[in-house]
């Protein structure tokens, strides 16, 4: 069912959802040596994965608590005709006594209008701290499928081409296309707000 509505969604607003019949990997990487430092900052949406309608604008706001591994996260968008989107979080470092220290996560994500929060993990796959980041994370559904959500996130509101020339070969080292991602306007006449 999950599928069918999965592939509905796709139809009518060209979401797109990376459903699979296979249960979560567990090889994709994660960055190494990863600082919180050079993370914090705004880093704008630039594609996505996201079972989430046609969400635009879509920026994050990563604020580092004091010296800790732990991240305050803001994400905010524009939903035509449906307005804002806006999420609230915290990113902790899962495994911050490891070293080198890799950049995965354990998240909380409340959504403005949920009552509940959502607890999940992703990673930060590779970053050069300046101009990209790509993300992932997986849940599992039924039957041993499962439904894998990327982000490729950039300092500017678009990358240059030597960016995505890497960003493409990160997407491919763990066997994703940027063409079953959606691109993310940062058009001023898409950012009504
Ligand atoms: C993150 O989650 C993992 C797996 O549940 C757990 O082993 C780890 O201790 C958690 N890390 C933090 C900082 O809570
Ligand atoms: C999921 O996969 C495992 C291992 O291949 C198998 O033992 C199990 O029966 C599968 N479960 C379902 C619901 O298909």
């Amino acid at each position: 069912m999950k599928l069918f509505i999965g592939t509905l969604a796709l139809l009518v607003c060209s979401v797109s959802a990376l459903i699979f019949d296979r249960p979560c990997r567990d090889t994709v990487a994660a960055k190494d040596n990863f600082s919180p430092a050079f993370y914090t900052g705004t880093w704008f949406e630039l594609y996505n994965s996201l079972d989430q309608g046609n969400a635009d604008c879509i920026d994050h706001h990563y604020t580092r608590r004091g010296l800790q591994q732990v991240f305050d996260v803001e994400r905010v968008g524009f939903v035509q005709e449906r307005g804002f989107l806006r999420e609230t979080g915290v990113a902790a470092v899962a495994f911050p006594e490891e070293t080198p220290m890799r950049a995965i996560f354990n998240a909380t994500l409340l959504r403005v209008d949920d009552e509940e929060e959502t607890a999940y993990s992703y990673r930060v796959v590779a970053t050069d701290y300046t101009n990209y980041a790509v993300t992932w994370s997986c849940i599992d559904l039924p039957d041993n499928r499962s439904q894998e959500e990327g982000a490729i996130l950039g300092r500017q509101t678009q990358l240059n081409e030597a960016s995505y020339v890497k960003v493409d070969a990160i997407l491919e080292s763990v066997g994703l296309n940027r063409e079953d991602f959606r691109f993310i306007s940062h058009q001023p006449e898409d950012c009504d707000f």
